[in-house]
């Protein structure tokens, strides 16, 4: 869906800097590294590794965590269909912004929406910035057996409405850069494809 242009009057202003200006003082080009998945699935878990072994590179990330960002700007947003299209969209705008910057944004939203997220990569097409989906694909059995914050419990109770693989839908995501089996692989094996991939698309050189 697009989003309609509400204010009038207002035009882009450009700066003396470009993006290859500042890509030029930094080791890495800005890019989103999109987590998708179930709660539970291991997103967050996945996203917290990579930005410590990105640290340890000297590569400058910043994580976009859907429970952080739902803490702050996205504050005013539950989980209806509507809010959670908003709540990417947003996401999606600011990580956009990231990449523009030359930070690699790590962002991780269930997201469960395909047209949600396909709109963020076309944001991202559009701006000339990679984005990288990464479907971190684990059974709802396994996600609802490691329960970390004990939501599908309360879930299946119904006491909480529209959760996310119980009484609200996810829908997979058809060609994802990259899929991560979360219930069979190691999280350093993990992280190490993606960092593969990185090197690959030369957004990162070491
Ligand atoms: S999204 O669907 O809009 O992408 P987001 O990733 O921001 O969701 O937030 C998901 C987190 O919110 C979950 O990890 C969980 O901790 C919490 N949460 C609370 N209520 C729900 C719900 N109804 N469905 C899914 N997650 C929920």
């Amino acid at each position: 869906m697009k989003i309609e242009q509400k204010a009038t009057n207002v035009f882009w202003q450009d700066g003396e800097i470009s993006r290859e200006d500042r890509y030029k003082i930094l080791p890495q080009i800005g890019a989103t590294i999109w987590f998708t998945g179930l709660s539970g699935s291991g997103k967050s878990t996945i996203a917290v590794a990579l930005e410590k072994a990105l640290h340890g590179f000297g590569v400058l990330s910043y994580r976009l965590d859907g429970d952080n960002i739902r803490l702050g700007i996205n504050k005013n947003l539950g989980f209806s269909e509507q809010d959670r299209q908003e709540n990417i969209r947003r996401v999606g705008e600011v990580s956009k912004l990231f990449g523009d910057g030359g930070i690699i944004a790590i962002s991780s939203f269930i997201s469960p929406y395909k047209d949600d997220r396909d709109n963020v990569r076309l944001l991202h097409d559009e701006a000339k910035l990679k984005f990288i989906e990464v479907f971190v694909d684990c059974p709802l059995a396994t996600a609802e057996i490691r329960d970390p914050k004990g939501l599908y419990k309360l879930a299946r109770a119904g006491e909480i409405k529209n959760f996310t693989g119980i009484d609200d839908p996810y829908e997979i995501p058809i060609k994802p850069e990259i899929h991560l089996h979360s219930d069979k692989m190691e999280l350093e094996d993990e992280v190490s494809i993606i960092l593969n991939y990185l090197r690959e698309q030369k957004i990162i050189k070491i």
